[in-house]
């Protein structure tokens, strides 16, 4: 019998962000720290960036008006690469930050790639002061096969701190019924 795997899958956007009421420069996205967090307690689990081939401005403002286009679109924008074997995984903990209320759209161009049938998928989400918005409704909608755990929503500005979060994350993925 082969063991089934965990696989973390997220996005994260460096450059200008807004940060507890003010717009500062992350040379490291939040989901970026955050997943890192997630590795050092689960070294087994492989990691992939969901990332765009067109890459979305530095300047926040800029960024926040491209985001909302592509939102009003339902934009499914490219992503620059593929998992190997998804059917390998039975478990995906899915980080994203939260853009109006949702996730990015690439992370829908993500769940709408592979077959999440029956996978559990473990979602959290960085924002500043919305939570976890609709997000989870959303991503229910897009993968309405898959078995979402409850999401878990981290301050992006205490991205750096976030460990009780972190163990939440790692209860969901380990925990929950298969
Ligand atoms: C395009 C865009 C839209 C955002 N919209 C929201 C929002 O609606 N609510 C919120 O709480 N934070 C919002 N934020 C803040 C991000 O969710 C937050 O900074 C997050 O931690 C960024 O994660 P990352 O650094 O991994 O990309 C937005 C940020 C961007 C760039």
């Amino acid at each position: 019998m082969t063991m089934a795997k965990t696989l973390i899958a997220f996005y994260s956007r460096r450059g200008q962000n807004y940060v507890d009421g003010s717009i500062r420069n992350l040379p490291r996205g939040n989901n970026e720290v955050i997943v890192e967090k997630i590795q050092a307690l689960l070294p087994e689990a492989d990691v992939f960036r969901i990332d765009t081939v067109k890459q979305y401005s530095e300047d926040y403002m800029v960024c926040i008006e491209e985001a909302k286009q592509e939102l009003r679109a339902k934009a499914r924008p490219e992503l620059t690469a593929k998992v190997e074997n998804m059917a390998q995984y039975d478990t995906i903990i899915l980080g994203y930050p939260n853009w109006w209320g949702v996730p990015p759209m690439a992370v829908f161009t993500f769940l709408e790639i592979y077959d999440f049938a029956g996978k559990k998928i473990v979602p959290f989400c960085s924002h500043e002061g919305s939570g976890l918005g609709g997000s989870i409704r959303q991503i229910k909608m897009a993968v309405p096969e898959a078995r979402l755990t409850e999401g878990v929503a981290i301050h992006g500005a205490a991205a750096s701190h976030c460990d009780r979060e972190v163990n939440l994350i790692l209860a969901q993925a380990r925990l929950f019924p298969a």
